[in-house]
């Protein structure tokens, strides 16, 4: 299948993508993307850049976003990096601080750094850290980067780049969806106090899209993956056109069902799982 007809076939295509309404949105404006060494925060990082903001790029390899920062140079855009590693929450609070020091209050927070492991619980049971660094990564770390900066904020947007597996949980994902969903069950929550504050608060629930985080499982699923640029030009479109959340249809189909019908899923993966099959 052509990759032009993934974001059709797996439910993600917004409206066409303009970067002119993404500048109007980001330019002159401040932003900090976690996760922007690689994959989608790298590309979203860029386009934010290159669309006149300066950019905060947040990860942990200062290599890579050396080479990120150089290479919005030479697009004639301004990526700083900040070295942190959000699994340990001090580190997280003190990024922010520097954050706000060196370049004051952003605009825009795009949460986006992540890591997903794919194991049965079968497997699981002696590896709770498995689930205790993925509470932290997703969780409890862009919490701690985003409380000093959200206290701040009196305008401005937090986009949260999250998983379809929150909407319709996955077998063999349980520690991935947990987290994934422990931060939105947040956003839910503090999104409207965060709304009244002036604030703006956007979760885009992606599909698989071909990434180093779904290389190990590629192959394994019988449909197509997002490529980085459509990844990003989603995250755009919420940028330039803000809304509560952006979702594939068959994820907010497979929520509703689920909250209407939780029997049906769970029965559904149980057949499957007691016929062999391996998601
Ligand atoms: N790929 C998919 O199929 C897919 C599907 C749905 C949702 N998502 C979500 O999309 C987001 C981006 O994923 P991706 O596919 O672009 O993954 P990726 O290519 O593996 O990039 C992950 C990014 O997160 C950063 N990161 C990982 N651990 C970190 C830590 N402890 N502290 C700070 N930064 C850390 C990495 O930088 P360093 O290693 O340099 O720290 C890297 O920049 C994630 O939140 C993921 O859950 C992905």
């Amino acid at each position: 299948m052509p990759g032009a007809l993934a974001p059709w076939v797996l439910g993600m295509a917004l409206r066409p993508f303009r970067p002119q309404d993404l500048r109007a949105r980001v330019e002159g404006k401040l932003a900090v993307v976690t996760g922007a060494s690689r994959g989608i925060g790298r590309e979203v990082a860029r386009r934010i850049a290159v669309s006149g903001a300066t950019v905060v790029g947040l990860a942990r390899d200062g290599a890579a976003l050396d080479a990120v920062r150089a290479a919005a140079a030479r697009a004639g855009g301004t990526i700083h990096p900040l070295l942190a590693d959000l699994r340990a929450t001090e580190a997280a609070i003190e990024a922010a601080k520097a954050m706000l020091a060196e370049w004051g209050v952003p605009d825009l927070v795009v949460s986006n750094a992540g890591h997903s492991i794919h194991r049965p619980v079968s497997q699981s049971w002696d590896r709770l850290h498995d689930f205790e660094r993925l509470i932290r990564l997703h969780y409890l770390g862009p919490l701690a980067l985003l409380a000093p900066l959200a206290a701040r904020m009196r305008a401005g947007q937090i986009v949260s780049v999250t998983s379809a597996a929150i909407d319709w949980p996955v077998p063999n994902w349980s520690a991935y969806t947990a987290s994934k969903a422990a931060f939105e069950a947040w956003l839910a929550s503090a999104g409207p106090e965060l709304g009244a504050q002036g604030v703006t608060v956007t979760s885009v629930h992606l599909p698989r899209v071909a990434t180093s985080m779904s290389a190990p499982t590629a192959g394994r699923y019988l449909v197509p993956e997002l490529t980085v640029s459509q990844a990003a030009t989603v995250v755009c479109q919420v940028i330039a056109h803000p809304r509560r959340t952006a979702s594939p249809w068959w994820a907010r189909l497979g929520a509703g069902l689920n909250g209407a019908w939780p029997e049906l899923g769970h029965q559904l993966w149980l057949r499957l799982l007691r016929s062999g099959l391996e998601p």
